[in-house]
């Protein structure tokens, strides 16, 4: 697959969307429908209430990103973006917190029947996608409009 640091801003943002937006948009609601059946079943109530608090976060920064940012960088950019970006940077640390904290409940969270393996295992694929876009964002997109709202590439 192309390295998608060699895509320029328009293809970058069509991979972002593509490979993670839309992924996990249809990732979370069946991974919250677990949760919660695995709640019933005596989890820890932490681990659906936190997964629900998180896919309601992650839907509102891509909302914001899709609506607000994506848009201003494939018109170029404009100098009210440096703001934006810091807001959208500052969510990227809270997605961070809430998985540090799903993390610590399924470690107290003794259950390793099938039901919990593959719960746990489709954790571990979204929030391995999760990082993966976080740091995609911080390190690669956002980069090229924060000096200023100007672009640098
Ligand atoms: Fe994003
Ligand atoms: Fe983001």
């Amino acid at each position: 697959m192309t390295d998608p640091a060699t895509l320029d801003a328009e293809a970058l943002i069509e991979h972002i969307l593509t490979r993670f937006h839309e992924a996990h948009r249809r990732d979370l609601p069946p991974l919250q429908a677990q949760a919660r059946a695995a709640v019933a079943r005596g989890a820890p109530p932490a681990l659906a209430e936190h997964l629900d608090a998180m896919a309601v976060a992650l839907e509102q920064h891509q909302f914001k990103e899709e609506m607000r940012l994506f848009p201003m960088m494939e018109q170029g950019g404009n100098t009210l973006m440096g703001h934006l970006i810091d807001d959208l940077e500052a969510e990227h640390r809270l997605h961070e917190d809430a998985m540090a904290a799903l993390h610590e409940v399924l470690a107290g969270w003794p259950d390793d029947g099938a039901d919990a393996q593959a719960l746990r295992a489709g954790l571990g694929r979204l929030f391995a996608d999760l990082a993966a876009h976080v740091q995609l964002e911080d390190e690669v997109l956002f980069p090229r409009f924060s000096a200023g709202g100007r672009r640098r590439t």
